[in-house]
């Protein structure tokens, strides 16, 4: 509390000098200007050659395009940078060694020839879907139709994963996992695609009916309103795996989404019912987001909470609960006063303290301040 109030004097003292205006206590521009500082950190690990965040993976680099165009949804003066990283990374991450390229040595130059890029396709179809979702928010925010186009091929693939043996669509090609989070984010693209895509329609909003049906009776949501890892492929049943925060988040933007797509705002209460259970089932006693490895988390976890916040924010725009914007000010808060290290560095456990940050941590501690900021 005390450094809060240190910290807020000078950021007043600060902003009065450049601005004459008068500099009122409303948490908006407070959380925004956490939100720019943060992001600004983000870019840091920004690689112009690769078109993807150094120190984290291909899907993680997915979220941090993402959280960049979240930002940039709150200020326009920052389109053109943030366009100028879409077209690089559009035209770069296809080709580096994380994505898909097949490269070839020509046996007529030492060096090696770049035969084929598979765009934003993998193995995965839950990492293909961050990228669509990426996407969407690319071309929402410039108009750039490859955006649009590259998320509607993107579905398509993930079409071809809609037979698993417990239904949904698989997680991976090599069909070894039916599980949760792709099947929220084929939801989630499906029904963001309905919504921009007029001549097809009919054809994104029945595959997002097709896929909250299956979704809701196949037992992935338990009895408390939370949502496990994924399926048991010998039972079909619920395989009680880990509440991962972000399984309790995707779906929230999909059903959203699918609200506005089908006009019925009952799929918005439902969204509201997994938020409310979801941040029962995984605050800490401050209203803090955790995960359950947290303080160890490694590899894709440090990314989940983020994702949790950005969706969270989509629920409150569609349906304004004050205790949702009380919870993604206070985590945004507790990020800022006891996960921060030097030059906004922001680390993985959002109650503190800090220890390191890189792009991914960075990116899902930015989704939770651009979050807060969208709805102050
Ligand atoms: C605004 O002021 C109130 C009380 O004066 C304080 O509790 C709160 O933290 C301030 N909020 C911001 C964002 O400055
Ligand atoms: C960007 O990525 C390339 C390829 O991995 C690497 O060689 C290079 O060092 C990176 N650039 C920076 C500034 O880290
Ligand atoms: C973005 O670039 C366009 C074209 O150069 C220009 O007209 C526009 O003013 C720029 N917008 C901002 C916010 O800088
Ligand atoms: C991004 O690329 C598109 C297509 O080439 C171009 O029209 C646009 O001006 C580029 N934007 C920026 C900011 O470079
Ligand atoms: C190999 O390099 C030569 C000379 O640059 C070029 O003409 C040829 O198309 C290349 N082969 C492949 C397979 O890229
Ligand atoms: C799913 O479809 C693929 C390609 O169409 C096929 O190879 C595979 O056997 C099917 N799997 C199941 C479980 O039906
Ligand atoms: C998960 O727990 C439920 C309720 O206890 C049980 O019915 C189900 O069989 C369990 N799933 C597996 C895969 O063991
Ligand atoms: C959406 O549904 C509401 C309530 O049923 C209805 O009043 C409204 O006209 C509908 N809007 C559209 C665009 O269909």
């Amino acid at each position: 509390m005390v450094a809060l109030s240190v910290f807020l004097f000078l950021e007043a003292v600060s902003l009065a000098t450049a601005a004459p205006t008068q500099v009122s206590n409303d948490s908006s521009p407070w959380f925004l200007a956490n939100a720019k500082a943060g992001v600004s950190t983000l870019q840091q690990w920004y690689n112009q050659t690769t078109g993807l965040w150094d120190t984290t993976g291909w899907w993680n680099s997915a979220n941090c395009l993402t959280v960049l165009g979240d930002l940039t949804a709150q200020d326009s003066s920052m389109v053109n940078a943030s366009a100028a990283i879409f077209n690089n990374t559009f035209l770069r991450a296809p080709a580096s060694t994380l994505g898909q390229a097949v490269w070839k040595t020509n046996s007529s130059k030492p060096a090696t020839t770049l035969i084929e890029t598979k765009g934003f396709i993998n193995e995965y179809y839950d990492d293909e879907a961050w990228w669509a979702l990426g996407w969407i928010q690319a071309y929402d925010l410039t108009h750039d139709e490859r955006f649009l186009d590259t998320a509607a091929d993107i579905f398509d693939d993930m079409t071809s994963g809609w037979n698993a043996t417990c239904g949904g669509v698989w997680w991976d090609k090599s069909h070894t996992q039916n599980g949760a989070i792709e099947n929220e984010l084929f939801l989630s693209v499906a029904a963001h695609l309905g919504r921009r895509i007029p001549s097809k329609m009919a054809y994104y909003r029945d595959w997002a009916m097709k896929e909250w049906t299956w979704f809701w009776n196949s037992g992935l949501i338990n009895g408390g309103y939370t949502i496990n890892n994924g399926l048991d492929l010998t039972t079909c049943q619920n395989d009680n795996g880990t509440v991962w925060s972000y399984n309790q988040g995707v779906i929230l933007g999909g059903l959203v989404e699918l609200s506005k797509l089908v006009n019925d705002t009952s799929y918005v209460a439902t969204a509201q019912k997994i938020a409310d259970a979801a941040i029962e089932a995984l605050s800490d006693s401050n209203g803090v987001l955790t995960e359950s490895c947290e303080p160890d988390c490694t590899g894709d976890a440090p990314q989940f909470k983020g994702v949790f916040m950005r969706n969270l924010q989509a629920l409150y725009q569609a349906r304004p609960e004050d205790r949702i914007k009380q919870f993604l000010e206070t985590n945004a808060n507790s990020i800022w006063q006891n996960d921060r290290g030097d030059d906004s560095e922001l680390g993985s456990v959002w109650s503190g303290p800090f220890s390191s940050a890189d792009a991914t941590t960075q990116s899902s501690a930015c989704d939770a301040l651009v979050a807060a900021a969208a709805v102050a």
